[in-house]
């Protein structure tokens, strides 16, 4: 079992920015495997696990940006959207004690990364497209360009596809007695953000339909929480089973809340 493993020159894709996120990521998992070792109660590791989730999800984004003139860029997205949903699912299981053993999870965690810089990350950096990249490393990366704009309305939804249609929703707001459409900004576990042209109140019932991705439908009652400048943060009432697994297995593996609102 490879124990502990930690980044060495070996990983080295030749670009700093991305080694040292890499390295950021083998440290986050050295002190998983640690507090798993040590006993951690199942909340400070769950804690630690979202911090890697979402160091993961940042760290992908700018590694996606080095790549958009590879041939292959989509294949490497959708790798690190499956790597997401790995992660996600290894996530769901510790919380509800499926996995048998620390061993395991430390298993699981140090292959996750290494796997995917030695067949993924090593051989794109390598390439002609990316090199010609890595000249400019210098220039700050997140000044804004409108194709790296573009390319943030992707989002990212199950069943191995990048989809970068708007996310539209019909509204019936059970309150008013009124029907409306609305945009899906950004979800959670927890429940949307919705921008509508329709008016809706602080404690409105509305009631949500939509589909996400090829196979998920949902049809949910929630309430309004938040209004402002016509978008609304609204909490699911009672979700559906489906409903919950369905956003806690998305949750990371989009970003909708950089989505222009038109
Ligand atoms: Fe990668």
């Amino acid at each position: 079992m490879k124990e502990n493993i930690r980044w060495d020159a070996q990983l080295k894709v030749g670009s700093e920015v991305i080694d040292n996120q890499h390295k950021v990521l083998f440290e986050l998992i050295k002190d998983l495997n640690n507090a798993m070792h040590a006993g951690a109660s199942v909340r400070i590791v769950d804690v630690l696990l979202g911090v890697l989730r979402d160091y993961a999800f940042q760290h992908f984004q700018t590694e996606e940006d080095y790549f958009a003139n590879h041939a292959d860029f989509t294949r490497h997205c959708l790798e690190h959207y499956a790597l997401i949903k790995k992660l996600n699912v290894f996530i769901l299981d510790f919380r509800n004690n499926r996995i048998q053993g620390v061993q395991k999870s430390s298993a699981f965690l140090d292959d996750w990364l290494f796997e995917h810089i030695n067949r993924f990350d090593i051989p794109f950096f390598f390439h002609e497209t990316v090199k010609v990249r890595l000249l400019h490393e210098h220039e700050p990366i997140d000044e804004f360009d409108a194709d790296r704009e573009k390319r943030r309305l992707h989002k990212r939804l199950p069943h191995n596809e990048v989809v970068d249609d708007d996310i539209l929703a019909y509204v019936y707001n059970a309150t008013k007695l009124k029907s409306g459409k609305a945009k899906i900004i950004n979800m959670s576990p927890g429940g949307l953000m919705l921008s509508s042209a329709s008016n809706h109140a602080i404690d409105d019932l509305l009631i949500v339909s939509c589909s996400i991705g090829k196979n998920f439908k949902m049809e949910e009652k929630v309430k309004v929480k938040a209004a402002h400048d016509q978008m609304y943060g609204v909490q699911f009432v009672a979700p559906a089973p489906e409903t919950i697994e369905f956003f806690t297995k998305l949750y990371g593996a989009v970003h909708l809340n950089r989505s222009k609102i038109d």
